[in-house]
């Protein structure tokens, strides 16, 4: 079964938990737990960059939205959900781990899911953006055939997905792919380890951009993507 196929269809909570059996690794390069010990709060993990770092591609207005608002109210609304449940204890991932593909759970996983794919979104652009390492690269000619082929994949993905969702460069197995999941879904529930991801829920680029979204995306593929902390997670995960 392809990853598509595998994330667009709906998976039994078994076979879930047999997929990410010893696979659920998401503390690699990006995604931050974020949560100290015994806390019990899943807090909102300070953007790596100040708000209008990312000018022009994205606006420090965009930013301030996305950020103050979206994602911090995914982090509140988690918060409120586990509170006083046995989700209260637990750290963000495994919080995914165990509400994806429940559906009496479908509001948890989706505020969970939603804390993280942001937390890595924000750590996959730096202002400036750059180009692969050597490694890295190696691996997407491997796959690709080139770096302008793998952008390509990308923004076909993240402008074809319908909807809210996103776009992701992923690890599945020992190969690069790219791949898109709708709402607030996204390839670490399905055993694949993210690398990189491009938000394209309106909220992202609306702002800036209204209806263009070939255009936001386009841009920070171009001028946002930190391939570096992409080489930095593929590099953890081939190290386990
Ligand atoms: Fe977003």
């Amino acid at each position: 079964m392809t990853s598509e196929k595998r994330i667009s269809s709906a998976m039994s909570r078994r076979e879930f938990l047999k997929m990410t059996s010893g696979v659920f690794c998401l503390t690699m390069a990006g995604p931050i737990v974020n949560v100290m010990e015994g806390s019990m709060t899943i807090t909102l993990p300070p953007l790596p960059y100040a708000e209008n770092a990312l000018e022009p591609v994205i606006s420090s207005r965009t930013v301030g939205f996305h950020y103050g608002k979206h994602h911090r109210g995914y982090v509140d609304n988690l918060n409120k959900m586990i509170a006083g449940t046995e989700l209260e204890k637990m750290p963000l991932e495994k919080i995914m781990q165990i509400t994806a593909g429940v559906p009496e759970k479908s509001s948890i996983f989706n505020n969970a899911a939603q804390t993280w794919n942001h937390t890595f979104y924000w750590r996959s652009m730096k202002p400036g953006g750059g180009e692969p390492p050597a490694k890295l690269k190696q691996k997407i000619d491997a796959a690709f055939g080139d770096l302008s082929a793998c952008k390509k994949e990308l923004a076909s993905a993240a402008v074809g997905q319908f909807g809210s969702g996103w776009a992701w460069l992923v690890l599945d197995g020992a190969k690069l792919k790219v791949v898109k999941t709708a709402n607030a879904d996204n390839p670490a529930v399905h055993g694949m380890t993210p690398l990189l991801t491009v938000d394209v829920w309106e909220h992202a680029y609306y702002l800036d951009y209204q209806n263009r979204r070939a255009d936001y995306v386009g841009a920070v593929l171009d001028k946002l993507l930190d391939w570096n902390v992409a080489a930095d997670r593929l590099a953890s995960a081939e190290a386990k």
